[in-house]
């Protein structure tokens, strides 16, 4: 490998592994080949800490790159044509082995200007200055004995022009100095290092981190009371509900304990000023949506409004919330919460700090936008976020029974259809493996196994709270787990019939009075499905417990859908015909008792199943996992109360 390469990847690493250097991920470096040809460059996509030989970095011609910047014909254009045409230029500057398609960074031309080596960070001690009132006046200060100080850049507009003007800067610099400086600080930005060893590349990266920090002085963080639990529930179900309003979107909404930063942050009188401000950097707008939103309090409602209102003034809903005495919580994908949580966490020490050095300095209205329409940037997030599509994406889902059959089956079609799904089971080793099966097939799908005794209250409750607590709400419950032991009237024992008024009932029942109250508490309605059976509706010989139970489903669903209508919450009843994929139901022995009810061999009873129906065809896990997110979905959205069969038809409900 190429040493200059080799070197690159060294001090990627070593900025990439050092949490005060790189937040959410940020940052990028270069290196130039002896010869002055070519320039090395981390690749879009791929964080410091993770490029190596084979990933994470592009290989440029640098005059090609620089042509970009001097070409006036690009200059005309306006900002979106600009900053395309400059994307493609960059990528065709690119002559490497890279197959991946990976863009080369778009501060390349930036990258391409400066000496040999080059780091560029947003490193929070940093940012304390450059979106700090007096932030320049301070650093003048730090750096009054150096010989060649830093570069002061004042705020430009990311790309194309933030490039034209270091170009012209570092030309002023060399003027006044005598060299080009190795240190540069971009207003609202962060800092850039450049020099002719890697080795002095990182000295510099560090010296003036140390000395930048030295200033800084230390946050006082106040003990906090522990939040009770509660309180966070009602917080994350009062987010979901208003980012949903706001944004229509599903989003699962996660709590962070507060940091000592985050501690610091809330017990200050000025909180709420401080995030009255609007983003910091790009890196704020574009991945926590600009500043968290400060809330006294956590109600639906006043996030509600305030989450207009931002909206009105032209601004994206906030995606962070800072919750007085609670913490930090992002509604976001599961995949894009933990860079916003990172990026705004350090965003609120970067505002305290900002505070002492004369007030925030935050992006304007103008600089906003430019970001937001900005491709490159839309490109980056779209490549960290790998959003999925379906019928009832981002919902959030309880399937009961999960860990075997129709459960089964049901948790896949909810996980393909874009839900995130709680796999309950008694069975917990089945849960997991259910959990590995949906993430194997739907590689961005969120998916737990919890295990839960439905017919157990206690172990209900710890269960839900075990969602609540992952995603932050609750939209759909399907009760699937159930059982059915078949023995002819005279022979039954009666545990076995309490067995089955336990779990086919009792379970029901338990689990919609636990779901009903995260879902009215969350305010965004839902959906309940009662997976019954085609023998919830005509009896079937020999199954006195299922016959009960499985039509007293169907009548319960009945009449939860018309005490929980007003809540928007629908709740309906499948009834599949016979199922015998995966099913534990259709054990040998239940085989066996069917054979002899009907006078067939044990290997006649599915085709003489199937042969009952009207379609002649085999009803599969798939098709009931259908029907269900269908009723799920809004699609659905005037159905309530009613029973659905899905057996190739068989029984007709009238
Ligand atoms: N398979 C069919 O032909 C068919 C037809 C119509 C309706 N159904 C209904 O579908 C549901 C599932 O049937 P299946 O055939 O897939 O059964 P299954 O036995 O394969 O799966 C049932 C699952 O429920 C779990 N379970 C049992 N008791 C539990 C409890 N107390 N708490 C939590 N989990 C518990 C089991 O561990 C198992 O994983 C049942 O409600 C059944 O009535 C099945
Ligand atoms: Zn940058």
């Amino acid at each position: 490998m190429d040493k200059v390469l080799a070197d690159l990847i060294r001090i990627s690493n070593i900025a990439g592994r050092d949490s005060t250097w790189v937040q959410g991920g940020g940052g990028n470096t270069s290196a130039k080949t002896d010869d002055g040809k070519y320039m090395y460059i981390k690749a879009s996509g791929t964080a410091l800490k993770d490029m190596n030989e084979r990933v994470g970095w592009r290989r440029q011609r640098i005059d090609d790159v620089l042509s970009v910047i001097q070409d006036e014909e690009l200059a005309k254009l306006d900002d979106t044509k600009r900053e395309n045409e400059v994307m493609r230029r960059l990528l065709e500057a690119c002559e490497d082995d890279v197959t991946s398609g990976a863009r080369p960074s778009v501060e390349s031309h930036l990258h391409a200007q400066l000496d040999k080596y080059v780091i560029h960070l947003h490193p929070m001690v940093i940012a304390a200055y450059a979106n700090a009132k007096n932030g320049k006046g301070q650093l003048d200060k730090l750096f009054r004995n150096e010989k060649y100080p830093p570069l002061w850049v004042p705020y430009t507009d990311p790309g194309f022009l933030l490039a034209r003007r270091i170009a012209k800067l570092t030309g002023q610099y060399k003027e006044q100095y005598g060299r080009k400086p190795s240190i540069l600080i971009l207003a609202k930005h962060g800092l850039f290092v450049t020099a002719d060893s890697a080795d002095k590349t990182l000295r510099i990266v560090n010296k003036v981190i140390k000395l930048c920090r030295s200033k800084l002085g230390v946050l006082k963080a106040r003990k906090l009371k522990p939040a009770a639990e509660k309180d966070i529930t009602d917080a994350q179900l009062a987010i979901r509900r208003a980012a949903f309003e706001v944004a229509g979107q599903y989003l699962p909404v996660k709590y962070y304990k507060p940091t000592e930063g985050v501690a610091a942050f809330m017990a200050r009188k000025d909180a709420a000023k401080l995030l009255r401000t609007a983003a910091l950097n790009p890196d704020e707008l574009v991945y926590a949506n600009g500043a968290a939103l400060w809330l006294e309090k956590a109600e639906s409602d006043t996030i509600i409004r305030k989450l207009k209102s931002l909206v009105q003034k032209g601004q994206k809903p906030s995606m962070a919330f800072v919750v007085k005495g609670l913490g930090l919580f992002v509604a976001a994908q599961e995949k894009t919460a933990p860079v916003a949580e990172e990026i705004t966490n350090e965003s609120l020490m970067i505002r305290m700090y900002a505070a002492k050095f004369g007030g925030v300095l935050a992006l304007t209205k103008r600089e906003q936008d430019f970001i937001n329409n900005w491709e490159s940037e839309h490109f980056r997030k779209t490549l960290v976020s790998g959003a999925g599509e379906g019928e009832v994406k981002g919902r959030i889902a309880v399937v009961t029974g999960a860990g075997s059959g129709l459960g089964r089956s049901i948790a896949l079609g909810l996980g393909r259809a874009g839900a995130m799904v709680a796999v309950f089971d008694i069975d917990h080793k089945a849960a997991k493996e259910t959990v590995e099966m949906i993430k194997g097939e739907v590689p961005d799908a969120s998916a737990i196994a919890v295990s839960s005794d439905v017919t157990d209250e206690i172990s209900v409750a710890e269960a839900f709270k075990k969602v609540v607590g992952q995603w932050g709400g609750l939209d759909i419950l399907v009760n699937a787990a159930g059982v059915a032991p078949a023995y002819g009237l005279i022979d039954l024992p009666v545990d076995k019939w309490r067995l089955a008024l336990e779990v086919n009932l009792t379970g029901y029942f338990l689990m919609a009075k636990a779901a009903a109250k995260v879902m009215i508490g969350q305010g965004m309605g839902g959906s309940i499905i009662n997976l019954s059976s085609k023998t919830g509706l005509e009896a079937s010989k020999n199954n006195t417990p299922y016959n009960a139970t499985k039509a007293g489903e169907i009548h319960m669903a009945r009449g939860w859908a018309m005490e929980l209508g007003e809540y928007g919450i629908r709740v309906n009843s499948v009834c599949p015909g016979n199922v015998f994929e995966g099913s534990k139901i259709w054990n040998p022995e239940y085989i066996k008792v069917c054979a002899k009810k009907y006078g067939i061999k044990p290997d006649e009873v599915i085709p003489y199943y199937v042969d009952k129906t009207i379609l002649k065809r085999e009803i599969k896990g798939q098709d009931i996992a259908d029907t269900v997110a269908f009723l799920c979905s809004d699609k659905a959205r005037t159905i309530t109360g009613q029973t659905v069969v899905v057996d190739s038809g068989q029984v007709m409900v009238r």
